[in-house]
């Protein structure tokens, strides 16, 4: 007899689309599962205004299979030039969901991100006001700090002074990877929550560099050490409500991981649900699989949790492809080095 789980169908609330071919080919790989996903607006330019993000979702929505349905839930990419009245719009016409702070040269595509906190407290005030959560990529960019400690920096330097300044901000952490991370987000109230992502479950930053340079395991945050990777496990699994999935699936294609100067991202929407139910059951904890995939992320967001259902199967290990092909290249699957036994079905 196969074990079965069902559960309502989940959504990812932290996710990479791009746009023309790349997006054409990995769309499918999330609507499949997926009901909603929170759109990361990373563009090159990025998604600034409602403009831009009605017209990016407009090309996800064509971009989408007639036999899938998907609710992109879009972002704005926050600038030092954000203007709070375009922002409150795109907020009161339902269009945008979250605003995103990437701090400059944080990550990928974020030069137009913001350097100096005080040009966007209007921005933020507006937020508070409105409801609207603020996504943050929190990484201090100081070259003088070294990027295993980058978050726990930006937790102290930028995000509780931020916090502070901003009473009433509801703030989503996204894809924390240290011990500090979980520990900063269990001391406050469920006005913050915090994204996890599901590679950040499975790799340590051994799994990255030893035997050899992994450019598929390199991504931003970076993977930490074990015992960092450990207390994401254990507040992914706790069912604490302020933990919620958001996989930071990013493709990018082979050239571009695979060189001198590779880019940080990992792609993992095809094989995301199989690795995750593994990953519960081996914590032990199955029941809270429901939970950090379907349930925490609508109830943070204020949104509905989805009334139709998914149903994974246990049985002999799932077969995946190594890569996803797109018009501009290959982009390599995320490979959790286990074999996977659930089935989405
Ligand atoms: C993301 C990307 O490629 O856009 N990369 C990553 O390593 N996660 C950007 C991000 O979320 O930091
Ligand atoms: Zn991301």
């Amino acid at each position: 007899m196969s074990e079965t789980l069902t559960i309502p169908r989940p959504d990812d609330w932290h996710l990479h689309l791009r746009d023309g071919a790349v997006l054409q080919a990995v769309l499918p790989e999330t609507a499949r599962h997926f009901a909603r996903a929170i759109i990361m607006p990373n563009l090159v330019p990025p998604v600034i205004t409602g403009a831009d993000a009605a017209a990016y979702r407009d090309r996800i929505l064509a971009a989408l299979p007639s036999d899938m349905s998907f609710e992109p839930l879009m972002t704005l990419y926050l600038t030092e030039n954000t203007d709070p009245s375009d922002v409150a719009a795109a907020q009161a016409s339902g269009l945008i969901k979250a605003v995103k702070l990437y701090p400059a040269g944080a990550t990928t595509n974020s030069a137009s991100g913001v350097r100096d906190f005080d040009k966007v407290r209007g921005v933020l005030e507006k937020m508070a006001e409105i409801g609207l959560p603020l996504c943050v990529h929190g990484e201090v960019t100081d070259a003088e700090i070294d990027i295993f400690d980058r978050e726990a920096v930006f937790i102290d330097r930028v995000l509780d002074p931020l916090r502070r300044a901003t009473p009433g901000l509801r703030v989503v952490m996204e894809h924390i990877t240290t011990r500090d991370g979980v520990d900063y987000v269990k001391a406050h109230d469920e006005a913050l929550g915090a994204t996890i992502t599901t590679h950040h479950l499975v790799i340590n930053r051994n799994h990255i560099l030893v035997g050899g340079i992994r450019p598929h395991y390199y991504c931003l945050p970076v993977a930490k050490r074990e015992e960092h990777r450990l207390a994401l496990r254990a507040a992914a699994t706790s069912g604490d409500k302020r933990f919620f999935l958001g996989t930071d699936s990013a493709p990018h294609t082979d050239p571009n991981k695979e060189s001198a100067c590779g880019c940080a991202g990992c792609f993992t929407a095809t094989n995301t649900l199989s690795i995750l139910a593994e990953v519960f059951e081996q914590e032990g904890a199955l029941d809270h699989l429901s939970g950090f995939v379907s349930e925490h992320g609508p109830a943070f967001y204020g949104l509905p949790v989805n009334a139709d259902t998914l149903t994974l199967t246990k049985g002999a290990a799932v077969p995946y492809p190594d890569k996803i092909d797109t018009d501009d290249g290959p982009v390599t699957l995320f490979d959790p080095q286990m074999p996977l036994h659930w089935r989405v079905s």
